[in-house]
């Protein structure tokens, strides 16, 4: 249960994320709080447990305010949005323009002048908390797509902080980034930062280029030298790669309670206890792949050459931003794929794909990752995908196989998958079958790799890496300048 005594007003250390890591559970008659979906809250609350500070961010939930309060050792710092907000800054702004931006366009970004002055006028709401929340000095980490300008918003307000920002998403290549109308002040907005950081090089150096492009300011490796008396003092900053990871130790433990384990075992029961157990998990979106996924295990099972007796593909979706309609477009797709593969099948007790459209506890989620023999993580485009990472931690006994996305920041790191093109349907299925027939000495090497690659890159040495360079740039303004 939350406590309302919180030591804040001087945090030495501040995180900044549009969603705080918890919000408000609508099926709860307590107005209880529950675990906020998507890949950032798992890789921060861990580093935010073990560190002292405040977490400035939204509840879920609109035209409320609520205290700061703190839960799970977490000091938690509400910022308040309206319905408008909602509707214009999240909704709108980050998640029907700047996300189909950076994810490749898969579906057409909107451009529309009014989302654009709600996202202004939000991240200056999140700059002044900050500003009224850090200590003299302190560090400031802001992240992700919905808090661009928030890091000049900041240099301005507070020039004493040790500013980062953390892209969870994506950079867009140049030529698409150059589309949006708004271009040259979210380059500006984050050039606020002292450091920058992109889950994959190509990010960065799409970042760079963009800086170059648009704004003309010179870069040379990855630091960006912003000049005197343009919007910020003259300054220096870095733009690097820092692929995220996992809380590998906690997912490890997960994965060796009996009770776990136990309830593994009984998900392969509840399926039918098929040869093959085949999952995806993900947050309902367009960008990962699940149809391409269905359309490939559908074909595969009319054509024979997966058998109904022998194979099971369990998908589970979180139900995600629910009001825009290409996320209403994508379930609606979804469902009718999983109808049409399990309405095809002759036998009354064939049922080929279990479709979970709920979220579920950490437990629980493990288990589904322990009782999976194939791991489908289809994505058309993903800054990491920490779903893949999750599931090769979970297999500590070196068994299962992973079908990756060449398209995930994950790819960079788990070279061992069965790496796919999901735009080629025919690439995918093959995918699948060599995930299905990969003998066990295979399993196990490739496996093995993988697990050593999540066992030393964890979150906490992601974030300690992160924040090391941030200190050491303040602290060595001079150690960064371009010779
Ligand atoms: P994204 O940030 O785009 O949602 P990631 O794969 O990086 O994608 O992170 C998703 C996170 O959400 C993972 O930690 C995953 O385990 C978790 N997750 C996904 N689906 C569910 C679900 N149905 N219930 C609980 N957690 C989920
Ligand atoms: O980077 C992952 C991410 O996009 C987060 O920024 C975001 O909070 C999360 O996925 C889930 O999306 P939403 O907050 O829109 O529910």
């Amino acid at each position: 249960e939350p406590s309302t005594e919180i030591p804040y007003g001087d945090s030495d250390f501040v995180v900044v994320a549009n969603r705080l890591p918890v919000d408000r559970d609508p099926d709860d008659e307590n107005r209880g709080w529950r675990t906020s979906p998507g890949g950032l809250v798992t890789a921060v609350a861990p580093v935010m447990k073990a560190q002292e500070g405040a977490w400035i961010g939204w509840t879920g939930v609109a035209d409320e305010d609520f205290e700061p309060f703190t839960i799970d050792g977490m000091h938690l710092s509400p910022v308040t949005l309206t319905s408008e907000d909602v509707l214009r800054y999240y909704e709108g702004f980050s998640n029907a323009t700047l996300w189909p931006l950076y994810h490749d366009v898969i579906v057409p970004p909107e451009y529309h002048r009014t989302w654009w002055d709600a996202y202004v006028r939000v991240n200056e709401r999140f700059a002044a908390k900050v500003a009224e929340v850090a200590a003299q000095s302190a560090t400031v980490w802001v992240h992700d797509y919905q808090l661009q300008l928030v890091p000049q918003m900041v240099r301005r307000l507070r020039p004493d902080l040790a500013i980062g920002f953390f892209n969870h998403i994506p950079f867009p290549p140049y030529e698409l980034f150059a589309q949006l109308p708004w271009r040259d002040e979210i380059l500006r907005g984050l050039l606020g930062a002292d450091l920058i950081g992109f889950q994959r090089p190509a990010d960065a150096a799409n970042f760079r280029r963009a800086v170059r492009g648009r704004l003309g300011y010179a870069t040379k490796g990855s630091t960006v030298s912003v000049p005197p008396g343009d919007f910020l003092p003259a300054h220096l900053v870095r733009a690097e790669p820092f692929p995220i990871s996992i809380d590998t130790p906690y997912l490890e433990e997960l994965a060796r309670d009996p009770k776990i384990l136990e309830r593994a075992k009984q998900i392969r029961e509840e399926v039918g206890n098929p040869r093959v157990v085949m999952l995806g998990v993900d947050r309902m979106d367009y960008t990962k792949g699940i149809r391409h996924r269905l359309k490939a295990f559908g074909e595969l099972l009319a054509e024979g050459r997966l058998d109904v007796e022998d194979v099971v593909l369990i998908q589970i979706a979180t139900p995600s931003r629910e009001r825009l309609e290409q996320y209403k477009i994508i379930r609606h797709d979804v469902e009718l794929a999983v109808g049409r593969i399990n309405g095809e099948q002759v036998d009354v007790g064939s049922i080929p794909v279990r479709y979970l459209h709920h979220s579920y506890p950490r437990d629980e989620m493990t288990a589904f990752f322990l009782a999976a023999d194939v791991m489908l993580v289809t994505a058309l485009r993903d800054g990491m995908n920490l779903v893949a990472k999750e599931y090769v931690a979970c297999r500590r006994r070196d068994d299962g196989a992973l079908v990756l996305s060449e398209f995930t920041g994950a790819a960079e790191q788990l070279k061992g998958a069965v790496m796919v093109n999901p735009h080629d349907i025919a690439d995918l299925k093959a995918g699948i079958l060599e995930a299905v027939q990969m003998d066990e000495r295979t399993r196990t090497r490739r496996m093995k790799q993988m697990r050593k690659r999540v066992a030393t890159d964890t979150v906490s040495r992601w974030s300690k890496n992160f924040l090391a360079e941030l200190e050491h740039i303040k602290d060595n303004p001079e150690s960064i300048v371009p010779e």
